[in-house]
């Protein structure tokens, strides 16, 4: 009888830990989806660079996004340094005829590139981008997309950085990703079109 009381209470406990574990799980997901939902392109940084230990969570966040045939096309280029910063933005903002800062004043730029010589490539480093801004806001950063990394790095200035970062290859610009603490007002989402989904059931 004492046994059997054991057991029960046993099985109870198994019980209630594996609806623990499925909470847990639903709870965490709920959370990414969220983050996902919150995540906003930020357009105003504060002048604080963030921890470097900060800066490889969200870049490694970015080497997991999965990649066409696992060919894993894409590099990221992190840069701190200001001097780099400033060569990039002068760069990005001179493909528009701009003499503004494209970075928004953030301190750091994650630059995604990706080997043409894969198909996927584009896809790829689209997808690296997501990661880097998803994982941005998850960890409290404000980030986004600046475009124009293909004309930057296909320039002679931008092929000489490549060269000078050691980076050989044939890689196309995808994205920069710029990061940092935003400053101001945290932008409210645009409404969703009405007609973004349709269910065929
Ligand atoms: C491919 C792509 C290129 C973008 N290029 C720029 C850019 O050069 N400058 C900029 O301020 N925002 C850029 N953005 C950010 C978008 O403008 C922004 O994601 C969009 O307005 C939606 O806002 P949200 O990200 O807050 O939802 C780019 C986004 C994508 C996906």
């Amino acid at each position: 009888m004492k046994y059997c009381f054991l057991s029960l209470v046993l099985m109870l406990g198994l019980f209630a830990s594996c609806t623990n574990t499925q909470n847990e799980q639903v709870m965490t997901k709920n959370e990414t989806i969220e983050n996902l939902k919150t995540r906003r392109a930020i357009r105003s940084y504060q002048e604080k660079v963030p921890d470097m230990e900060l800066i490889k969570k969200v870049v490694e966040a970015g080497t997991y996004a999965p990649t066409g045939m696992g060919r894993q096309s894409p590099i990221i280029v992190a840069v701190t340094d200001k001097a780099v910063r400033d060569t990039l933005s002068r760069l990005n903002a001179g493909v528009m005829g701009s003499e503004n800062d494209p970075f928004y004043g953030a301190p750091v730029v994650l630059v995604v590139l990706a080997d043409r010589n894969v198909p996927t490539h584009v896809y790829d480093g689209a997808l690296v981008m997501g990661n880097l801004m998803n994982a941005a806001h998850a960890l409290g950063l404000g980030s986004c997309w600046i475009h124009r990394a293909k004309e930057v790095f296909d320039s002679e200035e931008g092929k000489a950085l490549l060269k000078e970062w050691g980076i050989e290859g044939d890689y196309e610009g995808i994205g920069n990703c710029i990061l940092g603490y935003p400053a101001g007002e945290y932008p409210a989402p645009a409404p969703r079109k009405p007609d973004y989904v349709k269910f065929v059931e």
